[in-house]
């Protein structure tokens, strides 16, 4: 694109049905705001938008499980997110919601005037509709098996096992998930945007115009193209959304996906009465940043909605990034496999700008990543305390040893530090590119290339020994490594806003143009302010106590997770009262000598004392069990163990992970009792 004047920069409208965690941050909202803050130091004119995504079956689903209104569901999370958010300095110009009466009308507007143009077909279907509950099932209120990998609780829109797009009717299986019947198909009418008719369009627009897109976009566009497009429902039966606004759609809503990416539009609007210039012009360069599975919304749906309404520009870029993992396993929000963000802010007082760090220098831009607390401890505790913080350090601290803080003069630079100050105007053009191509985690290791330079530059020199015999150049020296200090403090303000700012603020500077970044930025005479540590050690503890949450939630989920085995044939009540099960006391416990599994247990049935052999010595020890109460099956026929006659079986009950454990009264009982 030449001759841009302005920027709009979209991230993706997270849903307010949960709080935001690592994955977001990684995946869409540090580089985002690690593009849009470059771009404001660099002056240009800028605009970042985001907000909640409020609409959608996921928020009714919580709203129903939880009993309270959607709007509640929403209300709670946007704040929460919105906190989130700006606790990170997620620097967003404006955070919006979907539910906004400025977005109803924006949506409804668009959805008119395509409407009123002809570009939407109209088409009569059958879909699948609960007669108890006397309600379509859209999307995520159908449940079923995956027909591509048998996957049993596929939705109704897509499988999130193998990532397949899905019709609810595809299901094999499909159960209402508000009650949990087998639904009906029955006939509904609705609106679809003729995706075809853009085919030719998008693959000229896409795979001719723009092959710079990251090659996981481009290739996930070129596989929908060459799968051929079909028209797609923009609205949906639901009582939650934004009406179909026209007569007769009584009980129909807009698709989310229809209405939310109008959602950049209605929050532009909000943000500013000049709202037209950042999305009609042609000299505006719009940027969506996204996560993958959002990808063929952004790149296919919603540029054929502004194509067909006709008066916006399109995307000049998607930079969407894979996912990120969480310890080896996909992050979760139903399985709370995560780090939420306002959980960490709780654990990490004052450590944004690590996770920021870590989360940038590890994202996952061109594969899925992992996010691990052991990799999060050393790029800290390695990277930003050894190197960055290291460096700056000791420059303060020796200026204020030397010479309280004032900046001495630079002179007689020999050839290596004349290379430092081409290395910064090198690096800054490196960030730069990288940035402008986004490529967010090579431009932050050109940032610590230049804290790296300036402590070998201190390393090299040794200006504590050199004190003693060369005071003179001790003066270029700490004036070179603040030069080096200040360069940094402007360069590292995208990535990491708080650091940038406290060390301008230890530097004595204001807020330094990007334009001055390569020169001489501190003047001889300039005082410094005293120096605080930018970043502090993460001890083992911390780290462990974070791993051994996760181990904590692997075990629960494991536990809910198991699924029970199927049910035994019938038998009839007759056969069932032909057992005889006791409240028995166990009196004496022992192993069986040469096995594992087994103890020898004496057990007072209250009606006499009897031998019984059990598999559950791996899971109690003999001496805790005396005096436990078991449930016996009393009449079962003796048989020979080990060498030991059992005089009946204990019920036992088997966990998810196998572990047997007492079925055993919950009071004591007097011995004898029978359990019926
Ligand atoms: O995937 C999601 O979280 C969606 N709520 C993203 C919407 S992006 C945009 F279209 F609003
Ligand atoms: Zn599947």
């Amino acid at each position: 694109m030449e001759n841009i004047k302005r920027y709009t920069v979209t991230a993706a409208l997270p849903y307010a049905n949960g709080p935001v965690h690592i994955g977001h941050l990684a995946g869409v909202y540090i580089p985002a705001d690690i593009y849009t803050r470059y771009l404001r130091l660099r002056h240009r004119d800028v605009i970042f938008v985001c907000g909640s995504d409020e609409h959608g079956v996921p928020i009714t689903l919580k709203a129903k499980q939880r009993g309270v209104s959607p709007q509640q569901v929403v209300d709670e999370y946007h704040e929460l997110n919105k906190k989130a958010f700006a606790d990170f300095g997620i620097s967003f110009d404006i955070y919006s919601r979907t539910s906004n009466k400025i977005h109803h009308e924006t949506a409804s507007e668009f959805f008119k005037k395509l409407h009123s143009e002809n570009k939407f077909i109209e088409k009569t279907t059958e879909q699948y509709f609960d007669v108890e509950a006397n309600q379509f099932l859209a999307d995520r209120y159908i449940t079923g098996t995956c027909p591509h990998c048998a996957n049993e609780s596929a939705y109704g829109d897509q499988c999130e096992k193998c990532g397949s797009s899905l019709n609810a009717t595809d299901l094999i299986n499909p159960k209402s998930m508000v009650s949990g019947n087998k639904p009906i198909l029955k006939e509904t009418t609705h609106w679809f945007l003729p995706l075809d008719k853009y085919q030719d369009f998008l693959e000229k627009w896409i795979l001719e115009e723009h092959k710079e897109w990251k090659p996981n976009v481009y290739g996930q566009c070129k596989s929908w193209l060459d799968s051929g497009l079909q028209p797609r429902a923009v609205s949906r039966d639901l009582d939650w959304g934004v009406p179909v606004p026209i007569d007769g759609a009584d009980g129909k809503v807009l698709y989310v996906w229809f209405d939310a990416p109008i959602g950049y539009i209605s929050a532009s609007k909000e943000l500013t009465a000049d709202w037209e210039k950042y999305w009609k012009s042609n000299d505006t360069k719009l940027v969506h940043f996204i996560g993958k599975d959002n990808i063929v919304f952004h790149c296919i749906v919603f540029p054929s909605m502004l194509k067909a309404e006709g008066s916006y520009i399109l995307p000049d870029n998607v930079p969407s990034n894979e996912f990120l993992n969480l310890e080896g396993d996909k992050i979760s929000t139903s399985r709370n496999w995560a780090v939420w963000l306002h959980e960490y802010l709780h654990d990490f007082v004052e450590k944004e700008d690590v996770l920021r760090y870590v989360l940038c220098a590890n994202a996952p831009e061109t594969k899925d990543n992992d996010f691990t607390w052991s990799d999060f401890q050393t790029r800290n505790n390695s990277e930003l305390v050894a190197i960055f913080g290291n460096f700056v350090n000791r420059t303060m601290v020796l200026s204020w040893k030397y010479y309280e803080g004032i900046v001495q003069p630079m002179e007689n630079l020999d050839a290596a530090e004349q290379e430092i100050f081409i290395q910064i105007s090198k690096l800054k053009e490196s960030i730069e590119n990288n940035i402008e191509n986004y490529k967010f985690r090579e431009a932050l290791k050109n940032l610590m290339e230049l804290a790296r330079l300036g402590n070998k530059y201190l390393a090299d020199t040794e200006p504590w020994k050199l004190i003693k015999t060369n005071p003179e150049k001790v003066k270029t020296i700490l004036n070179i490594s603040l030069q080096l200090s200040a360069n940094l403090a402007v360069l590292a303000e995208p990535f990491l806003p708080n650091t940038s700012k406290k060390l301008l603020q230890m530097l004595a500077l204001e807020k330094i143009s990007w334009d001055n970044v390569g020169g001489e930025i501190l003047r001889a005479g300039h005082q410094l302010n005293k120096s605080e540590l930018l970043f502090s050690q993460i001890e083992d503890a911390e780290i462990e106590k974070q791993i051994q949450r996760l181990a904590d939630i692997k075990k629960q989920n494991e536990m809910t997770q198991s699924t029970a085995k199927p049910l035994k044939e019938n038998v009839s009540f007759d056969d069932f009262t032909k057992l005889d099960i006791r409240v028995g006391t166990i009196l004496e416990a022992e192993k069986v000598a040469k096995t594992k599994k087994l103890l020898k247990l004496l057990i007072d049935t209250g009606i006499d004392k009897r031998t019984v052999v059990s598999g559950i010595a791996e899971y109690y020890e003999p001496e805790n069990i005396i005096g436990q109460q078991v449930c016996l099956i009393a009449n079962l026929a003796p048989r020979e163990i080990k060498g030991i006659m059992s005089q009946g079986m204990i019920l036992m009950a088997e966990n998810a992970n196998g572990e047997l454990i007492f079925a055993s009264p919950v009071k004591n009982v007097k011995e004898g009792s029978e359990v019926k």
